[in-house]
């Protein structure tokens, strides 16, 4: 099987910022989330995989296709751009369907899918309407409209709940949950919002730098850092941290909390740390719970090794 995508060295540089630095990734099919901090790099990878950047070195290939030729990959993908887009002169129904031709449907084919796919977003008798005049959330609708009006195999979506109220976020979110939950549609991600990556990805890849720090299916992801506990103290978390390495356990202070190998016994160790130490135990678990809380630790991590 194809990977979905798959980069050798990849490096886009703009002057000194290497803002996309030696990536290489395989990246397998379904629905996969894309996170990292601001500057991470994240939009310059899309770009790059939609043949909008050209890379300043490295090679890479989307559903089979090299990036160097953007035009395969584009005819095949849909792509909800970070910032906006839209020709606001245009009719939320005149755009789309433009896109439709654009992207080499016949007119009435790419009207009638038009149609069907504002309905999908739920873009009503507004689609007569200037896109000038429209709210920030139906301007992403009308965003996420034009980008399936071609059917396509993958689906790109750059932080497409930016700038949404709680009910426009949600509205999007089921959108795009619907789109990756439909056969043989591919999804990438990228997302701030780690609970939106957590509510739609099985797959995720981390960036940080212009690097990936981390990939893998999410649940795998999760469970490899249970081999540590978590805890959690009120009062000095430097003086029990000091209690717990006196008493020969296997710790350390991490942005999540104080983390100790697990092994047999270990509990009581930390509640005589605490006691020693004059702290108290308010959270004692499995160390990583979320999406969230494992990118905070590998970030966390990765600025500490630099
Ligand atoms: N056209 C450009 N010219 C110069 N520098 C750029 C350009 N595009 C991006 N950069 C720089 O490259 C780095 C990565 O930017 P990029 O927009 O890809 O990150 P991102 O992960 O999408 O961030 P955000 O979460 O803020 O959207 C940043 O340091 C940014 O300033
Ligand atoms: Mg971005």
């Amino acid at each position: 099987m194809t990977e979905l995508v798959e980069t050798k060295g990849l490096t886009k540089a703009f002057g000194e910022v290497r803002a996309v630095d030696d990536l290489t990734v395989s990246i397998p099919e379904g629905a996969i989330g894309l996170v990292g901090p601001n500057g991470a790099g994240k939009t310059t990878f899309l770009r790059l995989l939609l043949g909008l950047l050209r890379p300043s070195q490295g090679t890479g290939r989307v559903l089979g296709y090299g990036i160097e030729d953007g035009i395969p990959v584009r005819e095949r993908t849909g792509y909800m751009p970070e910032h906006d887009c839209l020709l606001t002169d245009m009719t939320g129904i005149g755009l789309v369907s433009y896109m439709g031709r654009v992207s080499g449907l016949d007119p009435g084919t790419a009207m009638s899918r038009a149609h069907d796919v504002l309905q999908f977003v739920g873009v009503d008798e507004e689609r007569y309407r200037k896109i000038a005049e429209f709210s920030t959330g139906m301007r992403q609708k009308v965003k996420l409209a034009q980008a399936m009006v071609h059917d396509p195999q993958l689906y790109i979506f750059d932080e497409p709940t930016t700038g949404l109220d709680p009910r426009g976020r949600s509205e999007m979110l089921g959108l795009v949950g619907k789109i990756a939950g439909s056969g043989g549609r591919n999804v990438i991600l990228s997302s701030h919002l780690l609970p939106d990556v957590e509510s739609i990805c099985k797959y995720v890849v981390i960036l940080d730098g212009g690097h990936q720090i981390a990939a893998g299916p999410l649940a795998k992801l999760l469970t490899g850092a249970q081999d540590r506990l978590r805890i959690d103290v009120r009062g000095d978390r430097g003086a029990f941290l000091a209690a717990l390495q006196e008493a020969g356990v296997d710790s350390e202070a991490g942005p999540t909390g104080i983390h100790v190998a697990r092994k047999e016994g270990v509990e009581s160790d930390v509640f005589r740390a605490a006691k020693a130490s004059g702290t108290e135990v308010r959270y004692m678990g499995v160390e990583i719970r979320s999406l969230e809380e494992l990118f905070l630790e590998l970030v966390e991590r990765n600025a500490g090794g630099r």
